[in-house]
């Protein structure tokens, strides 16, 4: 293997001993993309207005965020202290890297899970206690709850959980994260809902019950703005107040203000492709049970699915059609492959694909 060139000044220690993100490929344009869970229409043509008004003037000023965020602010429910808005989720975690997680803190999350929240633990220094789903991919509640009541010492500083959880689909109920958030006195507990459209539930209230709890949410999936990158993070005042100490003045472009707002003006468009998912959500589990493969009941925009031996050849044989979908290979064995529900054509279309294959 080639050995890669070490720089002149060495990288800190947390990052070569990273693993790399597996990012999604380039020239997926005009595919079917069902690989990464976005949304497979675009955005609402309301968006596309609003973006097409923007000034030449516009784009000389750096951005103001007040008007925005009482908006978005507004539309979820909360005051404007109590959200912030950032570059996607993902921004929304490297922040709280930064704020809350010194060189050698321990961190807690439960594999297999979305990849982002070991990244950025990892490169803040952080040691990542993986728990992990069983083989019916049950949530370990007792289990993390234990690692909760640890001493002081031992006690992870931050506790990841993606609600929906992103590959298994599978949902925490309420009952079992009051449990959690009772037990993590002291740990910050981030409950990711990006695909909260999708499930119907969400915790976002307890910001104000729970005082360690941020919820994160993003304009990636139903309001296909993936390519903009907008998101929020929601909790206490004075938590928000004292991460954004810790964050760049513009995280978010002037554009991207501009779309999320029309985004949240155009209720429907966000409505019907809600409905259209989960309606075309339960076909491709209905087909992909007939095709034989073992699947997981999910409450997000995508299902996860065991084709065992096939699965890789599945999802080559699919790519070279222009169907992308996603091998997984963070389970203990291969066979696992994640696929987004777009709308029911989408899934008509990978499905007779895949009969064809299979
Ligand atoms: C659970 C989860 N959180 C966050 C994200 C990324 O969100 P964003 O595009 O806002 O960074 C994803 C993307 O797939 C995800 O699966």
């Amino acid at each position: 293997m080639k050995r890669a060139k070490v720089p002149v000044i060495p990288v800190r220690k947390a990052v070569s001993g990273l693993a790399p993100y597996n990012a999604p490929k380039e020239g997926r344009a005009k595919k079917l993309r069902l690989d990464f869970n976005e949304n497979t229409v675009g955005c609402s043509p309301a968006v596309m207005r609003a973006l097409s008004r923007m000034t030449a003037e516009e784009m000389a000023i750096y951005p103001e965020y007040q008007a925005t965020t009482k908006r978005v602010a507004r539309f979820f429910g909360v005051r404007p202290a109590e959200i912030h808005l950032t570059n996607g989720i993902d921004d929304a975690l490297h922040l709280i890297a930064d704020t809350f997680i010194n060189d050698g803190d321990s961190v807690l999350i439960v594999e297999p899970t979305f990849d982002m929240y070991r990244f950025f633990a990892e490169l803040a220094g952080a040691r990542v206690i993986a728990l992990r789903y069983d083989d019916e991919m049950r949530f370990p509640v007792d289990a993390v709850i234990r690692a909760l009541r640890q001493p002081p010492k031992r006690c992870p500083r931050v506790l990841y959980i993606a609600n929906p959880n992103n590959p298994t689909g599978t949902l925490v109920q309420r009952e079992e994260l009051r449990r959690i958030l009772r037990a993590a006195s002291r740990t910050l507990v981030l409950v990711d809902e990006a695909y909260f459209d999708f499930s119907g539930l969400t915790i976002l209230p307890w910001i104000r019950r729970y005082p360690n709890l941020l919820v994160a949410r993003t304009f990636s999936k139903t309001a296909g703005l993936a390519a903009l990158r907008v998101g929020c993070l929601f909790g206490k005042p004075e938590m928000l107040a004292a991460m954004r100490r810790a964050c760049t003045p513009y995280p978010v472009n002037s554009a991207a203000l501009v779309a999320a707002e029309a985004a949240i003006g155009d209720p429907r468009f966000l409505r019907n492709y809600t409905r259209e998912v989960l309606q075309s959500r339960a076909m491709l589990e209905k087909g992909l049970v007939s095709l034989g493969a073992r699947i997981y009941p999910s409450s997000a925009n995508f299902l996860l699915a065991d084709f065992g031996p096939v699965a890789k050849r599945l999802v080559r044989a699919l790519e070279r059609k222009g169907i992308l979908i996603r091998g997984r290979r963070d389970f203990p064995r291969d066979g696992f492959v994640r696929i987004s529900a777009g709308t029911r054509a989408d899934t008509r279309k990978v499905l007779r694909a895949m009969e064809g294959i299979l």
